[in-house]
């Protein structure tokens, strides 16, 4: 059941740092502190591309991976959209890893992504919520998500955990290839274990996103974003506002403003900024004050910091806590999950049920 909570989605987003704690538990060794992940049927210090397939939300948790994987593991990536990669005849070299990302396991493109992969020569891996789903039974190896089933159509819980699951896949593959050394290993780690006690911290900032949103429901259009690994989490706010609440959201990298979308900005139009504590803050901010100068209404997710820094520029915002840049994907998911449901909740939509949507894909 729903247990206090009003609709599955608000449960399944206060749940998370319970779940996240499963997925990663399941992967830490509680003694050296370390990630181990299960044994793979092939050597993870072989693998010289991977190949990322997914759709939707599990897609934007691959981009995630995709810069976390290039950089802390120095492994090249390519990444697309299930229902684009398999027509368009990808080149693929003998040997190389390909992972599939699914809560369901059964969406049909991701599905027939991973058999033209399997053809391919490639070691096929799926990351899955559900074990016995049929990319798991057709995948070489599987990774598993603990996140118990997940009622609401719009994912949540999923994204978080396949996020946390993804940072552990990062260590383990930057070990295999010697591209992280023992010591930034043991603080990333550490940052990754120290997740899920700042989850419930960042689910604190519950009532005031319900305040932001009380503006948010009134805007026709929203812009999400970020930049590096926040680009992908500015993608899956905007998806997450337009599948539950109707109204029209992109996502941008922060750096592409000036190419074009800058021209939608006007102080009807608020813009939700993805800025964490990283070496892109700078860049961020600047792309902030693009933004405010052009009338933009920023409502800004960051550490004490950078709120501060933007005080002057943000109508609103949340002061996440301060992280290693390395998990911040996982946190900052938090609070676009929360501003989509309460702007969801407040415009009297079917949170749980949104139209035109099924929470498992199987036709193409
Ligand atoms: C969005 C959402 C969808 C799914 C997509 C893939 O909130 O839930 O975009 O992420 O349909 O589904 P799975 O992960 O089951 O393959």
């Amino acid at each position: 059941g729903k247990g206090e909570h009003r609709h599955y989605m608000a449960k399944e987003i206060f749940e998370q740092p319970q779940v996240i704690g499963d997925s990663l538990n399941a992967l830490v060794n509680p003694s050296t502190r370390a990630v181990s992940l299960p044994d793979l049927p092939f050597d993870l210090a072989t693998v010289r591309r991977v190949t990322i397939v997914a759709c939707g939300t599990s897609y934007y948790a691959g981009l995630v991976a995709k810069y976390w994987l290039e950089s802390v593991a120095r492994v090249p990536v390519d990444i697309d959209v299930a229902s684009e990669f398999r027509y368009r005849e990808p080149v693929l070299e003998d040997g190389g890893l390909a992972l599939f990302i699914s809560q369901s396991g059964e969406t049909a493109d991701t599905l027939a992504a991973l058999r033209y992969c399997k053809e391919h020569g490639q070691h096929v891996v799926s990351l899955v919520n559900v074990p016995e789903s049929t990319m798991a039974r057709e995948s070489h190896a599987i990774l598993q998500t603990l996140a118990g089933p997940e009622i609401g159509v719009a994912s949540t819980k999923a994204f978080t955990t396949q996020l946390t699951v993804l940072a552990c896949l990062t260590l383990a593959v930057a070990r295999a290839r010697g591209a992280i050394s023992a010591a930034r290993e043991a603080e990333l780690s550490q940052a990754l274990i120290e997740v899920p006690a700042r989850a419930g911290e960042v689910l604190n900032h519950d009532e005031r996103i319900r305040a932001i949103a009380e503006d948010v429901m009134l805007a026709r259009d929203v812009l999400y974003l970020g930049r590096g690994a926040s680009y992908p989490i500015a993608l899956e706010g905007a998806l997450k506002l337009k599948e539950i609440s109707y109204i029209h959201a992109e996502g941008y990298a922060a750096g592409e403003m000036k190419h074009g979308p800058i021209a939608l900005i006007d102080d009807s139009v608020p813009v939700v900024v993805i800025a964490p504590g990283d070496s892109l803050l700078d860049k961020t901010i600047s792309n902030v004050q693009e933004t405010v100068a052009r009338g933009g209404r920023v409502i800004a997710f960051s550490d004490a910091d950078g709120v501060e820094r933007m005080k002057d520029s943000a109508v609103y915002s949340i002061t996440l806590p301060a992280v290693d840049p390395f998990v911040a994907p996982i946190l900052y998911a938090i609070p676009v999950q929360l501003l989509a449901y309460h702007v969801a909740v407040l415009k009297g939509t079917d949170v749980d049920q949104p139209r035109n949507l099924a929470k498992s894909v199987t036709v193409e």
